[in-house]
């Protein structure tokens, strides 16, 4: 299949081009930097320090022998995106190229206006460049669980069905997201499901939870293929962050009470979730909605599996709860289904101690290059 993927120099978009690119599909990929270039305005850089897109293509091609072709650019520069499209023709694309970090769209007016603006108009020029160049194109948009917010309900996939005063009616599922990017998640959702029912594109959009985890099969022979790993307060996923800090010997920082519980997955699930959505598309006018992970924990939870592999290692973990950063609840019922991505067959991985050891020894590799000041949350609302 040609799969074309936005967002390819990303946490998840360099990975993903590795797999697909692996097991024989048509790879290229598309990125302006802006992730990039936050992490070094903002003095938050990966922990692993990785080549620029166009060499670690040149490597994984040398290494590999599959050729992942590079377009460095806006998705938001719509004329650049069509060209690519016209050129390239995919018959499948990945749009991960969204400003992804809650902490981030909560700073200030800049960064607010920047994630709203990149990442509606990024998946509106998607949606006519589909339109524009090929209408059976797969649209597989990443979402995030955080669209739901935590409501007192089980959370299904993507629809809920309503009775009122004896009538039934499907509607998607209310959004209750707790930060401006997750609302602007919730956003690219509607645009998409407006443009289905409009001109009968077709949708997949994975409602992800917090993704963990550095390597993937295709890169762990060379560090310099790694995924771009932050451990930050603004770029850095929560069990991320706890790996680099039980390395670093400073206390796991616990947001608030802890009881936020929230749906897990490995990075390589990822990698398999977003194959088996292209491999099984979304039918003309569908806007089908999964939710992509695999398992839930709450954060005391996590923190207290990494602090017992920690301690497996001889490292003493600590852990203390700090006033939390963010406007959430703290104890919650959380029961969201997944069974979309299963039905497909994904075979799971889960987070039992033996990844985490092995996490947590990749960490140690690098320990000399860990600023610890940054993990600390500097971003409240
Ligand atoms: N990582 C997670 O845990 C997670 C969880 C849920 C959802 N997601 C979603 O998955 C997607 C990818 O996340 P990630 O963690 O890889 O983030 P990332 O920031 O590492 O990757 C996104 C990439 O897109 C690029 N980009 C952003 N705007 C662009 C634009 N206008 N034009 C071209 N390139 C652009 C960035 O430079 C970056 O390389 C995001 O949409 C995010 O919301 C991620």
């Amino acid at each position: 299949m040609r799969v074309l993927i936005l967002g390819g120099d990303g946490y998840l978009g360099w990975p993903t081009a590795m797999y697909l690119s692996r097991r024989g599909h048509d790879v290229a990929v598309v990125d302006n930097y802006f992730r990039r270039r936050a992490c070094i305005e903002l003095n938050r850089e990966p922990l692993v320090p990785v080549p620029n897109l166009h060499q670690r293509a040149a490597l994984w091609e040398a290494r590999s022998g599959f050729r992942v072709g590079v377009h460095i650019g806006d998705v938001c520069d719509y004329p650049f995106l069509r060209q690519i499209f016209r050129e390239f023709q995919p018959e499948g694309v990945i749009h991960y190229a969204e400003q992804p970090a809650a902490p981030y769209s909560m700073m200030g007016h800049r960064q607010a206006i920047f994630t709203l603006t990149n990442n509606l108009v990024s998946t509106a020029n998607v949606i006519y460049a589909v339109k524009e160049t090929d209408i059976n194109c797969h649209i597989v948009k990443l979402g995030t669980m955080g669209v739901y917010g935590t409501p007192n309900i089980d959370i299904e996939e993507g629809y809920l069905e309503v009775e009122h005063k004896g009538r039934k009616h499907t509607f998607l599922y209310p959004k209750t997201p707790g930060s401006l990017y997750h609302l602007t998640k919730a956003q690219d959702g509607d645009l998409l499901y407006f443009y289905c029912r409009m001109w009968g594109i077709r949708v997949t959009d994975l409602n992800q939870g917090p993704v963990y985890g550095i390597v993937t099969e295709e890169s762990q022979q060379d560090e310099r293929l790694y995924s771009i790993f932050n451990y930050d307060d603004i770029f850095g996923t929560v069990l991320n962050r706890f790996l680099v800090q039980a390395v670093a010997g400073v206390p796991l920082t616990v947001y608030g009470k802890g009881g936020q519980v929230r749906g897990y997955l490995n990075i390589k699930d990822t990698m398999a979730c977003v194959e088996l959505a292209l491999l099984h598309p979304a039918a003309a006018g569908q806007y089908r909605v999964f939710n992509q992970f695999v398992e839930t924990f709450s954060v005391n939870d996590l923190a207290a599996r990494v602090q017992e592999a920690g301690r497996d290692l001889g490292l003493n973990v600590t852990i203390q709860n700090i006033p939390n950063p963010r406007l959430e609840a703290e104890e919650h019922y959380y029961n969201p289904a997944h069974t979309g991505l299963l039905a497909l067959g994904l075979e799971p991985h889960y987070l039992n101690p033996a990844v985490l050891q092995a996490m947590l020894q990749l960490v140690q590799k690098y320990r000399g290059q860990i600023d610890e000041q940054l993990i600390l949350p500097q971003v409240q609302w």
